[in-house]
């Protein structure tokens, strides 16, 4: 992957994000979406690539733009062929209530690298550099956590898992709680939260739960990046799901996937921008003036290196992006 893309990348993320920032806090998420997704799609136009979207807002038929299979980039002969992962606005919930955790994402890499995951729940676990290859997804979550006290040199008593907060999770919270260690309860926006399993200095030491599938094939970029596992198991939840899942190429829908099954490769690239404050990056700030400051970080497999983007934005100047 060039490594140029990372600058590009970063411009795609801070668009989706300042578009969909417009609309925090009012009760209004379809809108707060189609703003991410058209300023995202009209930033990507000018990047000299061949891209195809592998996941994105949904099937031709459903979504007019960042649908799967449309092709990005100036498409110019000798461009690099690339997949393309996007979620223009990750935590569309949170900003209609105007709460935390939102971010706009990206993935990016070599033409079929990334998981065509379709859009139905997967379960996921992840853990950070030290602690990789160590878990098993089907491991119980006590053994996880002995297994990341271990590595990451803490006492159990102070391993804290993050997890979605969800009916369906009671069962590992319990058990989480059980062990004497702590929970993280995060109510929307799991990429973020599974980012902030791997990153050093969060606190955070293991992800797990169900959350969707997209979602969990856009974390494997991030995290291949940052030299941590992730493992994962597609959920379909009837027969219809199942058929999708064994259409992707998949024998056993309910095969456990690793990390290089999710994101083949090293030719990876992750880009995300803050729209409100949250684990991983603070929000779109409004700072008066029509300026606006964006906090984003990008990240290649290949390299390992993990930037951390700080702009401000003339908005007067941000027409494109605002749709104005
Ligand atoms: P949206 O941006 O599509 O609202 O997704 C938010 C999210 O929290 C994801 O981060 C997560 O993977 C998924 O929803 C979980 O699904 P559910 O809300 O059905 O539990």
């Amino acid at each position: 992957m060039d490594r140029d893309f990372t600058l590009e990348v970063v411009r795609v993320t801070e668009a989706a994000a300042l578009a969909s920032a417009e609309w925090m806090g009012r009760g209004k998420k379809n809108e707060a979406d189609d703003a991410a997704t058209k300023a995202m799609r009209s930033m990507f136009e000018s990047i000299n690539m061949n891209g195809t979207v592998v996941i994105g807002e949904g099937e031709l038929d459903e979504a007019p733009m960042l649908y799967i299979g449309e092709k990005l980039g100036t498409c110019a002969a000798n461009t690099p062929e690339v997949d393309i992962a996007v979620d223009p606005l990750e935590g569309t919930t949170i900003v209609s209530k105007g709460q935390n955790n939102a971010m706009a994402v990206v993935a990016i890499g070599k033409k079929g690298s990334l998981l065509h995951a379709p859009d139905m729940y997967m379960r996921k676990m992840v853990v950070g550099p030290a602690a990789a290859g160590k878990i098993q997804i089907d491991d119980s979550v006590e053994k996880m956590i002995d297994v990341v006290a271990e590595a990451n040199f803490k006492r159990v008593e102070d391993v804290t898992v993050i997890i979605q907060e969800r009916e369906r999770h009671q069962a590992i919270i319990d058990a989480v709680l059980a062990k004497g260690a702590r929970v993280k309860l995060f109510g929307d926006g799991d990429v973020g939260a599974a980012i902030a399993a791997c990153m050093p200095n969060t606190g955070i030491d293991l992800f797990v739960g169900i959350g969707g599938a997209p979602e969990g094939v856009i974390s494997a970029a991030a995290i291949k990046c940052l030299g941590g596992d992730m493992q994962a198991q597609l959920v379909p939840q009837n027969e219809e799901e199942r058929e999708r899942c064994c259409n992707m190429g998949l024998a056993d829908p309910e095969q456990i996937l690793l990390i290089d099954d999710l994101v083949k490769g090293n030719d990876a690239l992750f880009a995300a921008t803050g729209v409100s404050d949250g684990e991983l990056l603070p929000g779109v700030k409004i700072l008066g003036h029509n300026i606006a400051e964006t906090h984003s970080i990008v990240m290649r497999a290949r390299t390992k290196t993990i930037r951390f983007v700080r702009a401000m934005h003339d908005m007067e100047h941000k027409a494109i992006i605002l749709g104005k």
